[in-house]
Parts: structure tokens; C-alpha cells; sequence
């Protein structure tokens, strides 16, 4: 018992002083106390005394002692919504002089007492939604001669009447939505007869009569809302006759069931000068003819979700203000559009008709809309899939210089779609459907067009002249378009000079020319991400690496994220001195060449996340990651050893750049012992206390390797002795022949066995008829005169050759003709002319030292590109070809290292 006393005790003391520690309300720099959510159920006492701004609302006060609060008294802004406060103190606006807003919301005042806010002059702004208050006795919002904004929402009023006396002079904005106001009486705003409200909400309020002479007491106010409720027609238009000679400017009508407008509707509103009128969600289906000659000052007109289902040249009659119609998902699947329907809307720059189900665009329906500017039908299906020279045609005479058709279901451009829009400036005709070849002519007429965006579409071939009418475009977007280029010569993109941003993604593009971009200059952000380049950067490609970058000098975004890269020529990023942005995320990069960045001096952001980097190493990253600001090459797999891995992990460590998740994604793979851990853990101080190691691992070196010499010659024996014997034969004379300046007469000798002939004329005889590849091999069976001695001509074919081909199978370690002497002397040939010359292909799998007991040779003499495995599946037959091909190009020059 006494235990259990005592441990109350503690865990008393324990929760008073953590109470004495400092409240738990957070104050910011502004001078803001933020007290909510706390559960507190008294007003804590020791904030800051000059707090400005103080907030409990959430809490379980049940009290607002002005006592409690006068210790604040600079404050400004007090905020007690959603608490249980039933009772207001009046000394609190006396204690609180500077007091502006005062939020109330969501607590227990039912009832209003006449001098609540008796002192409180100044407040500017008060907020009494959800209090469940029903009715205002006598005039408690008199003295508040200063108040611009009330909010009574959300209560139970039945009668907007705040007062039996004129008040609140200053007042701008009033909401009296979501109460239970069906009465509009002659008197309902008689309180406020002498000032100049701005704003009335009257929303979902059960409205049902509306008395002559309601609203003239406001007489000036601007905007009047009233959404969500059941105004039917015939209401409706008596809220717009007793709206007549007011002020009223933005009107808001919506989700009030008006399915009807007459032509006597808006009558009243004949004598505003009504601007705005938004009438959306209601459901419309009817608009009688000439319903809105009356809004001749209306500017704004929204009549979106609706169900309009027909609109012809007199819907629109007297709108010749409009600048702005919203007619966006308000038509409905069946609608009927008559030609010319939009003639009287001189003054429109924007119409919308997006998202509609079904629109049929003939030679005249936009006839008039002589300011059209910008017009959108994306989201539309438009009725004809295909554009054609007389869809846009009612369009010749606007100023049109937007124009969007983003999911309208195209499927097709044809020539001159685009003629009559000479103005044109963005061209937005992405998500669509169009599978077609871009010859140029489709785009012909766009003199200014500045933006085309055709991403996401089926199909799209590229031809030499497609921009050729679109020169001065600035910004083009193809992604995901199953791009193809029909001819790259010159390339579709060279009349583009003014281009700056290209988006190339999502392509699957795996062949361009090195020229592609090479006029475009002035190109800022490239998007090349996921597609197939990897091949172009190879250092094996026929040719070379393909340099597609070149030109691009003003370059400053650049994205190749998931390519497939796993090299990186030295001169990739050659000339690109204005990158700022480089992402080769998601590749297979595991070495970048020394250089490779040496012309990016502001790079700011370098991602090279998920390659197959292992070291980063100072000389190649020290300058690039200087400027950087911003740093992602997680999920590499880390080598963490000294020389890969320790001025990374310092640089890690201190560096100001971000590098978000440095601590999770940065993780190393090798050595095993490190496997899993942290880069930026790695401790690289024993890195630095190498040195008085060395002497030791010198010496221990030195009698390494003489340990592995001697074990080396007993194993590797054969290799030594092939590489001593070209030297040799290097040192004693016999001149290095430089294979490319001397002339041969053949491609390559094939040594095969007899009973390997036909595959040499199936497969490789038919390479010399190979467009393109000019090869000539000396094959026996044919290019040996008959006649001759066997022996001497082989030996002069042979040293017309310049490759020698092996055709490996049994039946060539079985032959003894070809053992003992063909072998012999092609080997003999290969060293004596210092000639790396010999291409070994298998047909049959034969393990090396077979190769080596009978023929005396190992694969390991030989480069790993001059030995070739004639492939089992068909698909890799070509492959092989294009291996082939490279071996027989290589120099024959023997690299000894
Ligand atoms: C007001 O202050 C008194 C005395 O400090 C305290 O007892 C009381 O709980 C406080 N009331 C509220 C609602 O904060
Ligand atoms: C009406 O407002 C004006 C100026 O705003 C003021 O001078 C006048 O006293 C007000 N009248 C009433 C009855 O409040
Ligand atoms: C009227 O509507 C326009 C356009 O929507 C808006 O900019 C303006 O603030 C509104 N005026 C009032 C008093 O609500
Ligand atoms: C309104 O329409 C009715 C027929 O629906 C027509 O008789 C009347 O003249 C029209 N009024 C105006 C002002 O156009
Ligand atoms: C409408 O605007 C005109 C010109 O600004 C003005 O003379 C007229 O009084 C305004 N009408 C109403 C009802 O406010
Ligand atoms: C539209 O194209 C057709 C051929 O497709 C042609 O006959 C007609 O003259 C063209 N019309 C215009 C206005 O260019
Ligand atoms: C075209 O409309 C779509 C859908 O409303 C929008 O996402 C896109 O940004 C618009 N295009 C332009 C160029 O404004
Ligand atoms: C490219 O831009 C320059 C400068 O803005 C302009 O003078 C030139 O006419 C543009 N070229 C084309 C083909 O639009
Ligand atoms: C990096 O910081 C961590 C923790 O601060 C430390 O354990 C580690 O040794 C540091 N590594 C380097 C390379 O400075």
C-alpha cells in the first residue's frame, strides 16, 4: 500500500513538473500562440505577454474569463472556436483593446445577450457559425460600429433581422447560410440600411417567399449567393425582380434547381449592371430564346454542369459583354448545336466546352466569336475524329491563339487542319488517339505558333519537312507517342531554331544520328528519359559512340533516366557547359570515363540513382559536385573500401548540397564484411594511417610476386611463352605492320573441317553478298585454283588474309590435315607478323583444354571480341553477325596488356 503511494507520488511529481516545464502551446516567431487541440481546460497563463495572435480553439474550455485573458492584452486575433463556451464576458473586449477577430464558431451561445459585445468597438471581425443560435433579441451587434465581416452560419435563425435598429455601418461581408430562413420580408435588411455590404449569403436556407422590396434596403451590395437550396423558376425570378435598380454585380445562382430559364427570368436584372452570373449545377436543360437579352453589362457567364440540350443563334442573344463563357460539362449527350449558335458573342476571349459528352463542329458554329482567344474543348469527344481543312474554318476570323483539344478522341490530322488559325499559339492535342505520318503540311498556316503538345497519341512518324511550316516553335512535347523516324536526313528537328524545350520520352527510341539535335542551339530542356539508347553510347557500336548531344551549347535540363546505359563515352556531355540539371538515373552505368564531366561547371542537380556505380572517386567528381545543390545516387551498390568509397563518404558527411536519404539509400555492397552498411557510417580514418604500412606491404609484395611468378609460369606456362614469343619476334625485327595500311586481298581466311563445309556456306559465305559489308573471305573450297599444290597455295592465300577464322568444331580437332599443319601454320603466322589475327568460332561446346592438347590453343590468348559462339536460338543469330562483323574489323595489332 505504501509502495503504491509512493509511486503515485512520483508519477505526480513527474506530471507537475513537466506542467511547470513550460506550456505545451506552440509560439511562433509572428508572435502567434497556437493552443489547439491541447484538451486544455484552462487558459494557460504563462505564454509570452505580447503575444498577438493566440489559438484554443479544440480544446474543453467551458469559460472565457476576461480575468485569465487581460494579462494578453495585445492581442489581436483570439480564436476559442470548437469549445463548449456558452456565455460570453463582456469586460473581455474592455481588457482587449486591440482585439480585431474574435472566433467563436462551434461552441454552446444559443442565445446572444444584448450587451456581450457592448465593448467591443474595434473588432473587425467576428465569427458565430454553429452555435445553434435561433433568434436575436433587441440589438447585441449595435455598439460594433467597426465590423466588416459576420459570420451567423450555421445556426438555427429563422429571420435574417440582427436588430430593430439601423447598425453595423461598416459592415462588408454577411453570412447567414445553412439557418432556417424561408421569409424574405420587406424589413429583413432594414438593420443594415446604412451601410454598403458587399457580400450576402444566403444559402441553404429553405427560401420559400420572397416579399416585394426585400433587398432594397441594401440597396448597393454587390454579390448575392444563394446555392444549395430548391429555387425553382418561378422563385428564381423573383429574387432577380426585387434585385432590380440594386447594386448587384456577381450573382450566384447555383445547385438551386433551376431546370427552365424563360425569356422573363433575368428580366429584373435589366436595370443592374450585373457582371458576373454564375448559374452552374442546376441541372438546366432549357434555355428559352432570348433569356438573356437583359445581362447586357455581363461579363462572366458560367453555366457549367448543367444538361443544356439545345443551343441555337438566339440562346445567346444580348450577351455582347461576355468576355468569359463557361459552358464546360453543361451540354448535354444529346444536344443539339446550331450553326452560328455563339454569333452574337462578339466580345468572348474564352469560351470552355470541356468535358462535354459529344460536340459536332461544322463550318459555322463559331461564326462571330470574333475575340475568341483561347478555346477549349479538351475532355470533349468531338463527333469527327478527324480534323480536317473545314473543321476549324468558322474560326478564320478570330483572333485565336489557344487552342486545346486534349482528349477530344482525334485520330487524325489532315492538310490544312490548321490554315485558317494563322494566329495560333498553343496547340494542345495531346491524349488522343492519332496514329499518323507528320509530312508537314498538316501543321501548315501555324506562322506563330509557339507550343504543340501531341503527347500521349498512338502513332507518330517524323519525316524530314513535319515542322517544316512550324519553324517558330519554341516548346515541343512527344512523349509516349511510339515515336519513329521516317528519315533522319536532314533530321526532322533541324528548321527548329527557336526551339527550347523537346520531349523525346517514353519512346523506346533506339536510333538517331549524332546531327539529330545539332541545330537546335537554343534548346533548354531535353526529355529523353525511358528509351532504348543504350547501344548508341557503346564503344563497340559500329562506327563508334553516336554523340547525339552535340550542338546542344545552351542545354540546361537534360534527361536520359532509364536507357539502359551501361557506358558512357568520355565526350558524351562535351559542349553542354550550361547544364544545370543531368539525370542518368536508372541505368546500368558502372564506370564513368575520367572526363566525362569536365564541361558541366554549374551543374546544380546530378541524379544517378540505381546504376551500377561502386566508387566515387574525388578526381572525377570533386569539380562537378562543387556547385551541385542538389545530389541523388542512392540504390548504387557501393564498393566501401578506401579508394572507392572514403572521400565520398567524408564528402557526405560535410557537405552543404542535399542529398535526401543519404543515411538509407546510399548502402554498401562490397567488401562483404561492410555488406548493408550505411555509406555515410563508413569511417575512413584508418585510410589516412596507411602510410606506416607501406614499407611492410612492400616487402610483403615483392615476395608475393614472386610466390605468384613462380606459380604463374607452372599454370599459366603457355600464355608467357605466347606473349614472350611475339616480343621477341617484336624485338628481332620482324617490322609491326600496321594491318590498316596494308592492302589485303581477302577479309579473312576460313579454316574449317571437311565436314564443316556446308555451314561455311550457309552462314558465312553469304555475309560477302551483305549489303554494306564488302567482305571477302578465302574460302578453300572455292578460291584455292585447282591445280596448284594445295600446300603453297593455302600458305599464299593465308598471307593475303588479314583475319584467319577458326570454325571450331570436333570434327576440326579430329582432322589431322587441319591439326597438324593449317593450325600450325596459322599460329605460327599470327606471331611471326605480330599479328593479332585470329577469330576463333565455336559451333560445339569444347572445353579449353581439349583445344588446347590438340591444337595448342587456349581461349585465353585471345581477345574476348575475336571468340564467338555460334548461337542456339534464332533471335541471337543476328547478334552474332553484328559480333562478327566487329572482330573482323578490330586491328590485328596484339595489345600485350
Ligand atoms: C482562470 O484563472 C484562475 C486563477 O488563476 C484559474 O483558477 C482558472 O482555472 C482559470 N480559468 C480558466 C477558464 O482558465
Ligand atoms: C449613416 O452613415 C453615415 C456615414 O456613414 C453616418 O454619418 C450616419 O450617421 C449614419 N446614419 C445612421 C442612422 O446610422
Ligand atoms: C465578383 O466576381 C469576380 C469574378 O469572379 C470576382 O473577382 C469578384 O471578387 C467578385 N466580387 C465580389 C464582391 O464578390
Ligand atoms: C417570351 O416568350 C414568349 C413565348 O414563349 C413570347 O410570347 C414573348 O414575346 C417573349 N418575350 C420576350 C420579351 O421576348
Ligand atoms: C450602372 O452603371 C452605370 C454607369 O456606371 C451607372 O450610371 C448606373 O447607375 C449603374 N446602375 C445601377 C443600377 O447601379
Ligand atoms: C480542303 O481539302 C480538300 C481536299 O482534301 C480540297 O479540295 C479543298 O479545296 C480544301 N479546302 C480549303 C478551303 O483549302
Ligand atoms: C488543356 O486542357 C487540359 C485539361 O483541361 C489541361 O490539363 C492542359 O493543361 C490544357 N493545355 C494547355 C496548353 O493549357
Ligand atoms: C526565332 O526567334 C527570334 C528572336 O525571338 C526571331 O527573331 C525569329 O523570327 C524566330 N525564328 C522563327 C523561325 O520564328
Ligand atoms: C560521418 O559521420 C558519422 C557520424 O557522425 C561518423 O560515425 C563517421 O565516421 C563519419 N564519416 C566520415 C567519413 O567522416
Amino acid at each position: 500500500m505504501g509502495q503504491l503511494w509512493l509511486s503515485l507520488h512520483i508519477l505526480y511529481a513527474i506530471y507537475g513538473m513537466s506542467l511547470v516545464a513550460g506550456n505545451p502551446c506552440k509560439i511562433t516567431e509572428d508572435l502567434t500562440a497556437d493552443c489547439s487541440h491541447l484538451k486544455l481546460s484552462a487558459i494557460p497563463s504563462d505564454l509570452p505577454r505580447n503575444i498577438k495572435a493566440l489559438d484554443l480553439s479544440h480544446n474543453q474550455l467551458k469559460k472565457l474569463p476576461a480575468a485569465n485573458l487581460s494579462v494578453y492584452d495585445q492581442l489581436e486575433r483570439l480564436d476559442a472556436g470548437f469549445n463548449t463556451l456558452h456565455q460570453f464576458e463582456p469586460a473581455l473586449c474592455k481588457q482587449l483593446l486591440m482585439l480585431k477577430t474574435l472566433n467563436l464558431e462551434h461552441n454552446e451561445f444559443t442565445k446572444i445577450s444584448e450587451n456581450d459585445f457592448t465593448f467591443c468597438v474595434h473588432l473587425s471581425e467576428l465569427h458565430l457559425a454553429s452555435n445553434g443560435i435561433s433568434n436575436i433579441d433587441g440589438n447585441p451587434f449595435e455598439k460594433l460600429e467597426n465590423l466588416l465581416f459576420l459570420d451567423m452560419s450555421h445556426n438555427k435563425m429563422i429571420s435574417t433581422a440582427l436588430g430593430n435598429k439601423q447598425q453595423l455601418n461598416n459592415l462588408k461581408e454577411l453570412y447567414l447560410n445553412s439557418n432556417k430562413i424561408s421569409k424574405l420580408n420587406k424589413e429583413a435588411f432594414e438593420f443594415l440600411a446604412n451601410t454598403s455590404l458587399q457580400k450576402l449569403d444566403l444559402s441553404s436556407n429553405p427560401l420559400t417567399e420572397i416579399n416585394p422590396g426585400c433587398f432594397q434596403a441594401i440597396g448597393s451590395f454587390a454579390a448575392l449567393v444563394i446555392q444549395n437550396t430548391q429555387l425553382d423558376p418561378q422563385r428564381t425570378e423573383q429574387v432577380c425582380s426585387e434585385l432590380a435598380h440594386t447594386g448587384v454585380r456577381n450573382l450566384t445562382l447555383n445547385n438551386i434547381r433551376l431546370s427552365k430559364i424563360r425569356n422573363t427570368t433575368f428580366k429584373g436584372l435589366a436595370d443592374t449592371n450585373l457582371t458576373v452570373l454564375d448559374l452552374s449545377g442546376n441541372s438546366l436543360s432549357q434555355i428559352d430564346n432570348d433569356s438573356f437579352v437583359s445581362l447586357g453589362a455581363l461579363e462572366i457567364l458560367n453555366l457549367e454542369n448543367n444538361d443544356i440540350s439545345h443551343v441555337n443563334p438566339k440562346t445567346f442573344n444580348g450577351l455582347s459583354k461576355v468576355r468569359v463563357l463557361n459552358l464546360r460539362k453543361s451540354l448535354s449527350s444529346n444536344l443539339k448545336l446550331d450553326d452560328l449558335s455563339f454569333q452574337s458573342l462578339h466580345n468572348v476571349q474564352y469560351l470552355n466546352m470541356e468535358a462535354n459528352k459529344i460536340i459536332s463542329i461544322t463550318e459555322h458554329t463559331f461564326i462571330g466569336l470574333t475575340s475568341l482567344t483561347n478555346l477549349s474543348l479538351s475532355d470533349s469527344t468531338l463527333q469527327q475524329h478527324t480534323l480536317t481543312n473545314r473543321t476549324f474554318l468558322s474560326l478564320s476570323k478570330s483572333p485565336l491563339y489557344h487552342l486545346n483539344l486534349t482528349k477530344t478522341g482525334l485520330t487524325k490530322i489532315e492538310n490544312g487542319a490548321f490554315l485558317c488559325l494563322k494566329h495560333l499559339q498553343l496547340l494542345d492535342m495531346g491524349l488522343n488517339q492519332i496514329d499518323q505520318e507528320v509530312s508537314g503540311n498538316e501543321l501548315e498556316g501555324l506562322a506563330n505558333i509557339e507550343m504543340i503538345y501531341l503527347s500521349y497519341n498512338r502513332r507518330i512518324t517524323l519525316t524530314s519537312n513535319s515542322f517544316i511550316f512550324a519553324p517558330s516553335l519554341s516548346k515541343l512535347y512527344l512523349r509516349k507517342t511510339a515515336l519513329t523516324f521516317r528519315d533522319l536526313n536532314p533530321s526532322p528537328f533541324k528548321v527548329l531554331q527557336n526551339l527550347t524545350v523537346l520531349d523525346l520520352s517514353n519512346n523506346n527510341i533506339a536510333n538517331i544520328q549524332e546531327d539529330v539535335f545539332e541545330s537546335l542551339s537554343n534548346l533548354r530542356i531535353l526529355s529523353f528519359e525511358h528509351n532504348n539508347l543504350a547501344r548508341l553510347w557503346k564503344e563497340a557500336n559500329p562506327g563508334g559512340p553516336v554523340l547525339f548531344l552535340k550542338g546542344l551549347k545552351n542545354l540546361e535540363k537534360l534527361s536520359l533516366l532509364s536507357n539502359g546505359f551501361d557506358e558512357i563515352p568520355a565526350n558524351a556531355f562535351k559542349g553542354l557547359c550550361k547544364l544545370k540539371v543531368l539525370d542518368i538515373g536508372e541505368n546500368n552505368v558502372y564506370i564513368l570515363p575520367p572526363s566525362v564531366f569536365d564541361d558541366q561547371h554549374s551543374l546544380t542537380l546530378l541524379d544517378l540513382h540505381k546504376n551500377l556505380i561502386t566508387s566515387v572517386e574525388q578526381d572525377l567528381f570533386k569539380n562537378v559536385f562543387s556547385s551541385l545543390k542538389y545530389l541523388n545516387m542512392g540504390g548504387n551498390p557501393y564498393d566501401c573500401t578506401c579508394e572507392s568509397i572514403a572521400w565520398f563518404a567524408s564528402w557526405l558527411n560535410t557537405t552543404n548540397t542535399s542529398v535526401p536519404l543519404a543515411h538509407s539509400q546510399y548502402i554498401c555492397n562490397t567488401p562483404a564484411r561492410y555488406h548493408g552498411n550505411p555509406v555515410d557510417n563508413f569511417d575512413s580514418s584508418p585510410c589516412k594511417e596507411l602510410a606506416p604500412f607501406r614499407l611492410f606491404v612492400s616487402t610483403f609484395s615483392l615476395m608475393l610476386v614472386f610466390i605468384l611468378s613462380v606459380l604463374l609460369i607452372q599454370f599459366q606456362g603457355w600464355r608467357i611463352h605466347f606473349y614472350w614469343t611475339v616480343s621477341i619476334n617484336r624485338i628481332l625485327g620482324f617490322k609491326e605492320i600496321d594491318p590498316r595500311k596494308r592492302n589485303f586481298d581477302y577479309d579473312a581466311y576460313i579454316i574449317h573441317a571437311q565436314n564443316d563445309v556446308s555451314w561455311v556456306e550457309n552462314h558465312l559465305i553469304p555475309l560477302e553478298k551483305n549489303a554494306g559489308s564488302k567482305l571477302q573471305f578465302c574460302f578453300e573450297e572455292r578460291d584455292l585454283e585447282a591445280g596448284t599444290s594445295t600446300l603453297s597455295a593455302f600458305v599464299d592465300c593465308i598471307n593475303r588474309s588479314r583475319k584467319i577464322i577458326f570454325v571450331v568444331t570436333r570434327n576440326l580437332l579430329n582432322d589431322s590435315w587441319c591439326r597438324r599443319f593449317k593450325v600450325q601454320h596459322a599460329f605460327q603466322q599470327a606471331i611471326e607478323q605480330n599479328r593479332d589475327s585470329i577469330i576463333l568460332i565455336f559451333l560445339e561446346d569444347i572445353p579449353d583444354y581439349k583445344l588446347y592438347h590438340t591444337i595448342h590453343l587456349r581461349r585465353g590468348m585471345f581477345k574476348s571480341r575475336c571468340i564467338l559462339d555460334w548461337p542456339d536460338q534464332m533471335e541471337r543469330i543476328k547478334t552474332f553477325y553484328q559480333r562478327l562483323k566487329i572482330a573482323l574489323g578490330s586491328t590485328n595489332l596484339v595489345n600485350l596488356l
